[in-house]
């Protein structure tokens, strides 16, 4: 039997789109206000799915206490408030796109995780616009 537990958690980060190797009309068409020069920001919404069997002795599948902690210290540490281009490592050569970050973020709680967790993120990046990521 297998259950997932959610998990929501919430930052708020400038990014700006750009693939070097395009000239800046190739790139404006392409990203749009996501393009924009000077960055702009976005309300990044989380949610963390972990799934897997129910500890017998406890009933639980992971302590949400532990899960909450390390969303805090691993995703709105690192993201909250900052300029993901300029300010993040993971994002120095890698464009910032939901889909991009959907991945980090994932490959960052992977690593917290105990293994026999399967681990799911899906980023909001606007109320409409959202990415899901599962490893595979
Ligand atoms: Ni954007």
């Amino acid at each position: 039997m297998e259950i997932a537990v959610s998990r929501k958690a919430h930052f708020n980060a400038a990014h700006r789109l750009h693939v070097k190797e395009w000239d800046d009309e190739k790139n404006k068409a392409f990203f749009g206000n996501c393009n924009n020069l000077n960055y702009h920001g976005h309300n990044y919404d989380l949610i963390v799915t972990v799934s897997g069997e129910i500890d017998p002795v406890s009933g639980f599948l992971i302590d949400m206490k532990v899960l909450g902690a390390i969303i805090h210290e691993e995703i709105e540490n690192r993201f909250d408030h900052k300029n993901l281009n300029m300010d993040c490592e993971a994002f120095k050569e890698l464009n910032p796109t939901a889909e991009n970050i959907a991945v980090v973020i994932w490959n960052f709680l992977r690593n917290r995780l105990e293994k026999h967790l399967k681990l799911k993120v899906i980023l909001y990046e606007t109320e409409r616009n959202f990415v899901e990521y599962n490893g595979n």
